[in-house]
Order: C-alpha cells, then structure tokens, then sequence
C-alpha cells in the first residue's frame, strides 16, 4: 500500500514539474522552484496552517529555448504590497526578474524573467556588417541591441565615465547616417572630446564646443522647428494622428554631451541667458516629438538639479549603463521601479521607453570593433570643412583615443 502511495508521490512530482517536456525543462522547473519556494517562505510569504506551511500558488514556465521564462504567484490580500515591492530576482537562480505587474483580473502577479546570461548584444566587427544590420530597421527607428528597437524619439544617456556612453551613442549616431531619409544632426560637446571629432567630421557647422556657440546652435534648432510648425499642420487637416515621420520629413536631432558641464557652467551666465536656454529645451521637448526635433542628452548622472521631474517626465527614451547610484536611477526612472541586479559590463545597462519597455529592461549596446571616425566621414553627408577652430588642441587627442581603440 504504502509503495503505491510513494510512486503517486514520485508521479505528481516529476508531473508537476513537467517532466513530459523533456528533462532540462524538469531539472529546471524543480531547481528555480524549489528554491523560490524556501526563500519565500523565509521571507515570510507562508501561511502557517496546522502543521504546514502554505505559500502562494506558483506557476512557472520557461520558453523553449531557456532564455526566458514567466513566473506566476497568486496574489492574495496579505501579500498583495509585499509581491509588488519584494525583488525576486536573487531567488530565481540565472534569471532575473525584468518586468512584473498585476494579471488583468488582478489575481496573480505576473513576472517575466530572463536568461541573465545570455546576451543581446550584437558584435560588428566592420563596417559593412554594422551597415547590412542596419539597412533592416525602418528609417524612423534605431536599434539598441539584437531584441529591442526603439522609435526615434527624445533621449537621456546616463552612465559613469567608462561605462560605455560615447559609443553606445556613436551606435545610434551611425545608424542616423545611413538611413533612406537624411537625419539632420546638431553635436554640443562643451569638453571638447570625442563627440566633437564626430561631429566634425560628419558637419562642422553643426559642431559645438563653447557656450555661446551651443546656444546659437539651439536658438537656431529651435527655430526651424518652429518654421515646420505650419507647415506640418497644413499637412495634418488631412490626417489626424500623424507625425512627421508620415510625410517623409527629415529627423533633427541635438546631441548635448557631457550635459552636466554644460548646465554648470550655463548656471555661470546671467539669469536671462539661463533662462532663454532653459525655456528652449523646454520647447524643443515638449512640443518636438511630433514636429520632428529631438534632443539627447548625455551625462554621468542624473541628479533633480540637473534634469528636473517636468523634462525628466518628458523623455521618454532613458538608458542608464553601466552600474549606477541608486539616485541615479530614481532620478532617471522614478522611484518605486525594480532594477534587474547584475553586473553591468561595458556598454550595458537598463533602459525605460514607454512601448517596448515601461519598466527597465537590459540593453547591451553593439560591440564596434572598426574605425568609427573613418565611417562617419565616409558617411557624411555634408562637406567636410575641417575642425572647429576652437577645439583644434583637444579636438587632436580625441582623435587619437578614438584611432588608438
Ligand atoms: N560598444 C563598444 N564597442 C567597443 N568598445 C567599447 C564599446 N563601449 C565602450 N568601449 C570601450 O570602452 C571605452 C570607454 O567607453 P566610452 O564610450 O568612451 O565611455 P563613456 O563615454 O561612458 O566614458 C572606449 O574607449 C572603448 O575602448
Ligand atoms: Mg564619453
């Protein structure tokens, strides 16, 4: 009788973790769940009812391939906080938790996790290749690693110096140059590095590096944006709802790197002059998205002084790399949102958009092993005019870190 009973046993156990999908799925299924279940009941999820314990029901599935999976725990009024704030991640064996939120009917939390070590990133090891990837993605959209792709839209790059913002941003940069419609790109780079080379070689014109030039180059931007104002609504009495990537227009885009050193040494000049800049961006930000103008801002941390809630709220694109201050993220994210823990190398990190990913997913910036000041010159579409004669010195080291990597 009692062998019966354990064979029952055995059978409901090797069924319940399905073992009818093959044995990786079963060994995979018992490990992550079995420990989920110990760390939640430390972590005081059971229910003591007589002599056992009971948790919140489980369900845990993986997809084919093993990369990514969807945990599922029935909420109940006890735990209902609780399951919203606790990070599962570190319970959850090589997965990590990438998003959660309450099922429709609000009975179960939903959490979909991933593979935390297998990589999206894509590696381009020549031009050529990097072009070939590109020529794929539609012209109003970039790419930001092999699984997520992003509508060309307002953008804030933060990460500590070395963490992988300059080429993560010659990434997009490149892709902007080899699109089927022109991109129209405006380069502030107040330090004078690297950006500044780009920005030379792909338009010296629209290449910045002292204040007062970064403020005509955006009084400037600011006007042409107004200038489409009529003419794009002119266009618009026929179709509601569009933008102007429906008609074909071109994208403008103004980089500002290093946007801390540009906002200290703008709190340097005189109220007007703040003000009129501050009053610019604003424009640029919030009435840009449909109009075409776009701008990104790059800076190795966010801070309330720097970007306040209003921009911040704003833009919708912002990708934090590497690993950063727990400020940085609440000032880029919000507070309250649930940042995938590990350890982010070089060119990697989290990003939030509020279509492909509302809460911050990982993004794994392309590898880029061939000349990228080469290709941006090969791929300019303007003139080459030489080096901004203010930023000839610095301009020469740049290139030569860019050339030596
Ligand atoms: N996507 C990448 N492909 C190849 N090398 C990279 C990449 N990202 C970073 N690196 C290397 O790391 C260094 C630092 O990256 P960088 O983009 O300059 O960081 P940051 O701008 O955040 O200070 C670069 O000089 C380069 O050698
Ligand atoms: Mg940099």
């Amino acid at each position: 009788m009692s062998s019966i009973i354990i064979l029952i046993l055995i059978i409901e156990f090797l069924i319940s973790n399905h073992i009818l999908r093959g044995f990786k799925y079963f060994v995979n299924h018992w490990t992550i769940k079995n420990n989920l279940e110990l760390q939640m009941i430390d972590a005081g999820f059971g229910i003591k009812r007589g002599n056992i314990i009971e948790l919140p029901k489980i369900v845990l599935s993986f997809d084919k391939d093993f990369k990514s999976g969807r945990l599922k725990i029935k909420n109940a009024l006890k735990f209902d906080k609780k399951l919203d704030d606790t990070v599962l991640s570190s319970a959850l064996g090589k997965y990590i938790v990438e998003r959660h939120y309450l099922s429709d009917d609000n009975n179960y939390y939903i959490y979909e996790l991933i593979d935390g070590s297998v990589s999206y990133r894509l590696i381009f090891n020549s031009s050529d290749t990097f072009l070939e990837y590109n020529n794929k993605i539609s012209p109003y959209k970039l790419f930001l690693d092999g699984r997520s792709m992003v509508k060309l839209q307002h953008t804030i790059l933060v990460g500590m110096t070395g963490s992988g913002k300059s080429y993560s941003l010659y990434s997009l940069i490149m892709q902007m140059l080899n699109k089927s419609v022109d991109y129209n790109i405006h380069f502030a780079d107040p330090k004078g590095s690297s950006l500044a080379v780009i920005g030379s070689a792909v338009n010296s014109e629209q290449t910045y590096v002292d204040m007062e030039s970064i403020i005509e180059g955006l009084e400037e931007f600011v006007e042409r944006m107004r200038a489409r104002k009529p003419e794009l609504k002119t266009l618009l009495e026929d179709k509601v709802d569009a933008d102007y990537s429906d008609f074909g227009m071109t994208p403008n885009i103004f980089i500002i790197d290093e946007y801390a050193s540009f906002a200290s040494v703008l709190a340097s000049e005189d109220k007007k002059t703040r003000d009129k800049v501050k009053a610019l961006l604003y424009e640029v930000i919030l009435q840009g998205r449909q109009l075409g103008f776009f701008v990104f801002l790059v800076m190795q941390k966010s801070d309330a002084t720097l970007i306040d809630t209003a921009l911040r709220d704003n833009i919708p694109l912002k990708i934090v790399l590497g690993n950063s201050e727990q400020q940085t993220y609440v000032t880029a994210f919000g507070a309250g949102v649930d940042v995938p823990n590990r350890h982010y190398q070089t060119g990697e990190g989290v990003f939030t958009e509020p279509v492909i990913a509302p809460e911050p997913k990982l993004v794994q910036f392309p590898f880029l092993d061939f000349d990228i000041l080469l290709f941006c010159k090969r791929n300019a579409r303007d003139v080459i005019t030489g080096v901004p004669e203010q930023s000839t010195e610095k301009t020469g080291k740049a290139v030569d870190e860019l050339c030596s990597n």
